[in-house]
């Protein structure tokens, strides 16, 4: 059976061969200190590089009989460190909870393998793996009272009593809902409910938790709420989360590593920053934030910088620490706050002339729209520290805009 994590230990051996000067040229002591600093050094690579979870080349196709079979997930390689707090992010019907479907058990992938603390899952049915789902219709039961429900999986599995209402209770009181213990599910609202479905899993302590969409049905308020308490309680118990939203927001909050997923294929794995700071794909930029994209061909190359004319008239000057042949087309990806509007006359570096389109006040900010060229505008914000900001640049205004080299992103 292949061991994920040893693949990269001896890769990460190779990189840096272990004190092999000192094991040479020296005597026996020195050479007992360089193997024990090798074993310490092994094993915390071993436990950092520990997967949870190990999602290697899985494909599923959803078989029609009378239409054509579906390609839902398309060859999926992630690998989730115990400890991670690792969201699924995509647009509907990308392929999210078919991937965690495929890591519960539920679905068979057609193609490749799941692994979960290094072991192959392929034969270990839903309830026979070490993960427990939390899923967004909650599935209580209405005739049972919230410590009925949460005490139901212990009960299947013919445990002591005393163990039961211990793990009850200890898991109501983590999701702080031990005051409402004999009320019924319809006696609840809408976030106590969710908590109590988070409780049913928990109880029975599995080391990766699934979360489908688990805030789905609540207000706004209540969900920012939840995802804090979500986090922290991941913190607490040290549990793998895997966690399932289609709202950019709620992954870039709560998530430590985020993979992007559209029509079934992963488009980026990272950090929050990774993700919102260097999108790599047009995809990426667009769904997390807001963007503007402008093309041009690189016509200049500086030091660690590049020169693009966008429209053939805009000069844009990029970092970068890539090489880009003079004359290449390329699309640049601007963020809207990272953008400073400026009067006609003033001088700033890095900075293009255009006209308001566009002027909304929305509170926190001013959003504008600025005209560059005849094909090309740019939307930014610009947040309004002072009442004297108000209607400093209206519609028709000549202005300055730019962007500082080092914000703008390259595709
Ligand atoms: N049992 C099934 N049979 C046929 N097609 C399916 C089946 N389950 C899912 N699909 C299709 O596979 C695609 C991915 O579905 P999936 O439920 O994984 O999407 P999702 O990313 O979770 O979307 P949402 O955000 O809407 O929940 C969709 O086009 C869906 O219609
Ligand atoms: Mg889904």
């Amino acid at each position: 059976m292949p061991v994920p994590q040893r693949v990269n230990f001896i890769v990460g051996w190779a990189s840096s061969p272990p004190q092999k000067s000192l094991i040479e040229n020296d005597g026996i002591s020195q050479f007992n200190q360089a193997l024990s600093q090798i074993l310490i050094t092994h094993n915390s690579y071993i436990h950092n590089t520990m997967h949870a979870v190990e999602v290697r080349e899985v494909s599923k196709v959803f078989k029609s009989a009378n239409s054509q079979d579906f390609l839902a997930v398309d060859n999926i390689n992630l690998q989730i460190y115990d400890r991670e707090f690792f969201s699924l992010l995509g647009p509907s019907g990308c392929g999210k909870t078919t991937t965690l479907r495929t890591i519960a058990g539920f679905e068979t992938p057609t193609a490749g393998e799941i692994y979960i603390h290094g072991q192959a899952m392929q034969n270990h049915p839903p309830f026979h793996r070490p993960v427990n789902t939390v899923f967004q219709n909650y599935a209580l039961f209405p005739h049972m009272t919230v410590a009925q429900n949460v005490a139901f999986g212990l009960e299947m599995e013919n445990l002591p009593q005393k163990t039961i209402r211990d793990r009850v209770a200890e898991t109501l009181a983590l999701v702080q809902l031990t005051d409402v213990e004999k009320r019924y599910p319809r006696q609840l609202s809408g976030g106590q409910q969710q908590r109590v479905a988070l409780a049913r899993a928990l109880v029975k302590q599995p080391s990766v938790l699934l979360l489908d969409e688990p805030l789905g049905a609540l207000d706004l308020k209540l969900r920012k709420e939840m995802q804090l308490e979500l986090k922290k309680m991941q913190r607490k118990l040290g549990i793998t989360f895997i966690y399932v939203t289609h709202d950019q927001e709620e992954a870039l909050t709560m998530s430590d590593r985020i993979a992007v997923m559209e029509g079934g294929k992963l488009q980026q794995v990272g950090t929050p920053v990774d993700i919102y700071e260097y999108p790599k794909t047009r995809f990426v930029a667009d769904f997390i934030g807001d963007s503007n994209f402008l093309t041009g061909r690189v016509v200049e190359k500086q030091q660690g910088k590049i020169i693009v004319l966008v429209d053939q008239q805009l000069p844009v000057l990029v970092a970068t620490a890539e090489d880009f042949p003079a004359g290449q087309v390329v699309t640049l990806v601007l963020r809207p706050e990272k953008a400073t509007i400026y009067r006609a006359d003033c001088d700033v570096e890095n900075s293009w002339p255009g006209t308001v389109e566009e002027a909304i006040y929305i509170g926190t900010d001013t959003r504008y729209t600025v005209r560059l060229t005849a094909k090309s505008s740019i939307a930014l914000r610009r947040q309004n520290l002072h009442r004297d900001d108000l209607q400093r640049h209206k519609v028709g205004d000549s202005v300055r805009v730019t962007v500082p080299p080092e914000s703008i992103c390259i595709l």
